[in-house]
């Protein structure tokens, strides 16, 4: 085959290429190692100088034109496969997009959140300390002694064999707090809590209570109503009214237990007050000298007050849910109603 004829050849094999692989067959067989006009270039060797200059010259000026011929389809083919894939492929940028579905926030984070904006402009600091601990810091250290009748108060859950328990409230906060910080202190903490109890509408084996602690000098049960009074009247609204009731907690003395009167029937008496028109929702006193003896800190020159409160009780009341079943539920009609 003379040069003319691999040139002709070439062309007609690259125009009917319909794709890239194609190509590249056509260039292997023109110009690759053992393509057809390599072969020639090939045989120039043993060629004479006069036959080596002309053929040399024209298979030379074939493989540019090849070439230029290849990537000349090359470039065709590779435009209308964009082409193709934006016909294929269109995207109608004028439909309307599919709306994401915006989530509820949970009830219980609603009041953290809450809990949390007051206590942290009361100028409180937010504590956290774990859900499982020994028993010296849920009890012990609480002033609440191993055998000590006071324990019956919590229905514990037992970790098996090695002196934890599962937190049966947030006051062991109280005692980390006061280990790791110096007074004057002014803490808060919240987080899930566990009881063994059966489960009812008013009553759940795992639920949320939040705590706080304030600890200086000159500190006086008058400080301890004042700051309850206006957590009161910020979480449930400014008609609110509260009330405090002589009560019994060994980590506290004097301990009360604070009343306010029931958001779902504003005070008139319902099932959800019992009829009373009043709820209790806090636990709280004046620290115990044994419970500040127990962190080293001398009772003569330290005083502190303590609160706690259930969580879910104070959500329910401040969106009138009747069964403390339903914030575990994970029941979408209900969530969503928030
Ligand atoms: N820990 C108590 C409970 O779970 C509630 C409580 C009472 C917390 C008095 C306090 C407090 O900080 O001072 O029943």
């Amino acid at each position: 085959m003379d040069i003319k004829d691999i040139l002709q050849l070439a062309k007609d094999q690259i125009n009917k290429a319909s794709s890239l692989e194609e190509i590249e067959k056509a260039r292997l067989e023109f110009l690759g190692r053992k393509g057809k006009l390599t072969e020639i270039l090939r045989g120039l060797a043993k060629m004479s100088l006069e036959q080596k200059k002309k053929i040399g010259g024209e298979a030379n000026l074939a493989r540019e034109d090849i070439e230029l011929l290849l990537k000349n389809k090359a470039k065709e083919l590779r435009a209308a496969g964009a082409e193709k894939i934006a016909e294929t492929e269109k995207v109608d940028i004028t439909l309307p997009g599919l709306a994401s579905k915006i989530g509820h926030r949970h009830p219980l984070q609603l009041i953290k959140e809450k809990y949390i904006e007051i206590f942290t402009s009361f100028g409180y600091t937010l504590f956290n300390t774990p859900e499982i601990e020994t028993e010296e810091f849920n009890f012990d250290l609480l002033n609440i002694p191993q055998n000590h009748p006071a324990r019956d108060m919590w229905d514990t859950f037992f970790v098996k064999g090695n002196g934890y328990v599962l937190r049966t409230h947030t006051s062991p906060f109280q005692i980390h707090c006061m280990k790791k910080n110096k007074p004057p202190l002014r803490f808060f903490a919240f987080g899930r809590v566990y009881r063994y109890e059966q489960i009812d509408a008013g009553h759940s084996p795992n639920f949320y209570q939040c705590e706080g602690l304030v600890v200086d000098k000159n500190i006086t049960l008058a400080d301890l109503k004042g700051t309850i009074q206006e957590f009161a009247k910020q979480m449930f609204g400014h008609d609110v009214k509260s009330r405090m009731r002589q009560s019994f907690f060994p980590f506290t003395e004097p301990s009360v237990e604070v009343d306010v009167t029931c958001a779902v029937c504003g005070g008139k008496g319902c099932p959800v007050c019992k009829g009373t028109g009043w709820v209790e929702i806090i636990g709280a006193g004046m620290v115990h000298p044994n419970v500040l003896r127990n962190v080293g800190l001398n009772p003569a020159e330290w005083q502190g007050f303590a609160f706690g409160m259930g969580v879910d009780r104070i959500c329910m009341l401040k969106y009138g849910i009747e069964d403390i079943r339903l914030l575990y539920s994970n029941n979408l009609k209900f969530l969503e109603q928030f």
